[in-house]
């Protein structure tokens, strides 16, 4: 969770992944939507900020062997480093899907077995990143998919192969506290009337475990 000492604007921290790191050094990666994200794009060497974190869970760890899909969507594709260190480092083989609006929005992390869609058709499949999954998974299935992007993609990819394959969503549920006090970040767990948190049990859930509903938007 990320905010700015001395300042109440904006008012509660943004939750970030943690991207990549590096001995003492963690990477963030950021897309700049609105206040908290525009002001981080505006700090310059030696500016401070306020970070609380690691927090949550994350993905399961891979396993030797295991063929696993990371599905990423916009500022989802922040998980990417630190999951392809992992995926390396246990032996499993993976392959990306990474999707955006268009071409200019993709990042070029120049990783092997990336597979591109954009909206637009302007860089590799014409259609969205769910719609590339789908066409693939009827032609090979992986152990499992890790997802993580806008909720309408997560929302899809539960809906329509969940019954398929194993997958594990990380939420982008806006967040208040993040350690669990606020209960600002409910998530339905599927089948009962209750809910997760997804700052304390999620972010990252089993696609079969959570139904998940439409986003809030921060203070
Ligand atoms: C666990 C977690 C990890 C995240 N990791 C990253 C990351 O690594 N990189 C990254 O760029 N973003 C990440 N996000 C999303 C990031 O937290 C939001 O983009 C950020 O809070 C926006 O803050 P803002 O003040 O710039 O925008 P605001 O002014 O709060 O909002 C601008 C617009 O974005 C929408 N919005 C705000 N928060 C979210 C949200 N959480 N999800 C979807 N839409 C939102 C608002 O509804 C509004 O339309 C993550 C979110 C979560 C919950
Ligand atoms: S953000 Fe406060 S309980 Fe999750």
């Amino acid at each position: 969770m990320v905010s700015f000492p001395g300042s109440f604007d904006p008012l509660l921290p943004r939750a970030f992944s943690v991207c990549d790191v590096e001995g003492e050094r963690i990477s963030l990666l950021y897309v700049a939507v609105g206040k908290g994200t525009t002001r981080l794009s505006k700090l310059r060497p030696g500016d401070k900020v306020v970070m609380n974190g690691p927090l949550g869970n994350g993905f399961p760890d891979m396993r030797n062997g295991e063929k696993v899909w990371l599905a990423v969507g916009g500022s989802g594709a922040a998980i990417l480093p630190i999951l392809i260190v992992g995926a390396k480092n246990s032996g499993s083989s993976f392959r990306i899907f990474y999707g955006a609006r268009t071409k200019s929005q993709l990042i070029n992390f120049d990783y092997e077995s990336t597979f591109y869609a954009t909206d637009d058709g302007s860089a590799g499949y014409h259609g969205t990143v769910v719609e590339l999954l789908k066409a693939e998974l009827s032609r090979e299935k992986p152990d499992k998919i890790f997802a993580c992007g806008p909720t309408p993609m997560l929302v899809s990819m539960q809906k329509e192969m969940s019954n398929k394959v194993q997958i594990y969503l990380s939420v982008e549920t806006p967040m208040a506290c993040g350690i669990g006090l606020c209960q600002g970040c409910p998530v339905k767990k599927k089948g009962e009337p209750d809910y997760f948190l997804a700052c304390k049990d999620g972010p990252v859930f089993d696609s079969r475990e959570v139904e998940l509903v439409k986003e809030k938007s921060a203070q």
